[in-house]
């Protein structure tokens, strides 16, 4: 007969340099690192622990649980990951290798539930899908732990949230995460954990919610786990990722997430204070509009430079407005108020004038009404009524094409963000590759996606007739004929110099595709 283990937990408020252990019989089987005592030894409420590769997150989450579900009886805990074969490999598989049969009366191999002899119960689970998550509606855990908690969405986090209680006096509920930087939940994560905001998604009652004393960040990287410190041959396959990967998962570096779209994101040369830019009155400029009611409404505007002697301009996306809950009337009062600058007449009078805003491009409803007019139509009116007056645009949707114009502009330094556009700079390092059709950004149902859309069609569509002048060079190679003799060539190059020199003739537009992406 099996006889009940004792369950020893090293004292929380003892010696600090005391590692956390767990005995069953008498005998350690699990021994807890330094960063991982000091992660089980925390006492936030949320916890994340980890931020690189190896350090032993997921093992210490499992851990957690465990120890949790020793601090009452009939209590239950869970672990979640995104998927069931890494909810197998990384929490299943250790459990069985290190926790000894004795330490529990029944492991369910098919519900996967540990009943522990106390007669808590721990749960590992998995959740796909972003409605997999409801089957713990009713459900109530003293201990939620997600393994790589980047790979789920807030949505998800908070829905456990609401799960996370225990109705023993003087439980104290908490959650975790364990994770590398990345993946589609990386900017919750971050926002959460490493900044100590509020997560940009959440929703503004939950928003004003937050607090950050109840978050704490355990950062961790491989040379917190011994057993890889000394590696050499793991520590060199991390060294030899590439750099972005490395940053991520040698140095634990949220700044940007691997398998971003945006992997060339570098905020200090991408972006500029608008003060700095000296934007004239006179640089054409341009709004872009993605509508949302309860979703957010995402607007920028951009402005051009005037080309370079090589045709080259850049455009600067310098002002944005991201927000939710407008009516199509405060829509066009809201963007209209914003396009204007205050100018000195000639009675040296101080006058609002308009930006010089040449076109609006518009992504909203031309099938939804809510009087006989649709909400394209009613958004468009307003901005007529409040003083901007030209044909509003259908945008280009194109979104392959437009991330990738996004991705050659901002490489060749021809796109640069305003410091003023926040929502904008926090987006598209935030942006990740779909992973069933790579060439096109995963939809995460994100302030990201909206923010990331309203950017895409107002580039996209404005470029798409972006009357670029290639250079002289290029516009006279074009116009030679490469099958004549060097000397015809030599005429026929005199000619068309001369003619370039006045002006006279059109110039063709050469490798169209290239000059549409306005990408040199
Ligand atoms: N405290 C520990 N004692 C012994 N081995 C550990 C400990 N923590 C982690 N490990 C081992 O280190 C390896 C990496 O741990 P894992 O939890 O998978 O890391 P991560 O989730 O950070 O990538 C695994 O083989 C795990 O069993
Ligand atoms: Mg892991």
């Amino acid at each position: 007969m099996q006889t009940a283990p004792r369950l020893k937990l090293s004292s929380v408020d003892s010696e600090l340099i005391q590692p956390v252990q767990i005995f069953c019989q008498g005998q350690p089987f699990y021994t807890a690192f330094a960063r991982q005592s000091q992660f089980h030894r925390s006492k936030a409420k949320y916890r994340l622990f980890g931020g690189a590769a190896g350090p032993g997150k997921s093992l210490a989450l499992l851990m957690e649980a465990i120890i949790q579900a020793h601090k009452h009886p009939k209590v239950s805990t869970l672990i979640l990951r995104r998927t069931f074969p890494e909810l197998e490999k990384s929490i299943i598989d250790p459990f069985r290798r290190i926790v000894p049969r004795a330490m529990y009366k029944s492991f369910n191999e098919s519900k996967h539930v540990v009943q522990w002899h106390n007669d808590s119960l721990t749960y590992f689970g998995y959740s796909e899908s972003e409605k997999d998550i409801t089957q713990y509606q009713g459900a109530e855990f003293l201990f939620i732990g997600f393994d790589e908690l980047t790979h789920f969405l807030l949505k998800q986090w908070e829905f456990m949230k609401s799960r996370n209680r225990c109705p023993i006096p003087g439980s104290v509920p908490c959650m975790a995460g364990a994770s590398n930087p990345g993946d589609r939940g990386h900017d919750f994560v971050r926002c959460m954990f490493i900044d100590g905001t509020a997560p940009r998604d959440s929703d503004p009652e939950t928003a004003t919610l937050f607090n950050p004393g109840d978050y704490a960040f355990i950062p961790a990287r491989v040379t917190d786990n011994p057993i890889y410190a000394n590696d050499q041959s793991y520590l060199d396959s991390l060294r030899s990722l590439p750099l972005v990967m490395r940053q991520m998962y040698l140095e634990g570096n949220w700044d940007i997430a691997p398998g971003s779209y945006f992997d060339i994101w570098n905020e200090r040369t991408m972006t500029v204070p608008r003060d700095e830019v000296q934007m004239k009155d006179w640089w054409p400029r341009w709004i872009s509009v993605d509508w949302g009611f309860a979703h957010n409404l995402s607007v920028h505007w951009h402005a051009a430079t005037p080309p370079d002697e090589k045709g080259r301009r850049i455009i600067y996306t310098y002002r944005e407005w991201v927000t939710h809950g407008k009516v199509p009337e405060s829509i066009g009062m809201g963007i209209c108020e914003r396009s204007k600058y205050t100018a000195i007449d000639e009675q040296g009078r101080e006058v609002q004038k308009f930006e010089n805003i040449e076109e609006i491009f518009m992504d909203a409803p031309r099938d939804k009404r809510t009087d006989e007019d649709t909400i394209y139509t009613q958004i468009e009116h307003s901005l007529k009524r409040h003083g901007l007056g030209m044909p509003v645009k259908w945008p280009d949707k194109d979104r392959v094409g437009g991330w990738m114009l996004m991705y050659q502009l901002l490489q060749s330094g021809e796109w640069k963000i305003c410091k003023e556009c926040p929502d904008a700079i926090r987006s598209l390092p935030a942006l990740v590759r779909d992973p069933d059709f790579s060439e096109d950004i995963l939809k995460t149902d994100s302030i990201a996606d909206d923010v990331a859309d309203d950017l895409r069609m107002g580039l996209k569509s404005r470029l798409k007739n972006w009357k670029r002048k290639p250079p002289l060079e290029e516009r006279v190679l074009a116009r030679i004929n490469p099958a004549l003799d060097p000397t015809n060539r030599a005429i026929q190059l005199k000619k068309v110099l001369s003619e370039e020199h006045k002006g006279s003739k059109p110039v063709p537009i050469i490798r169209r595709s290239r000059f549409q992406a306005g990408v040199r």
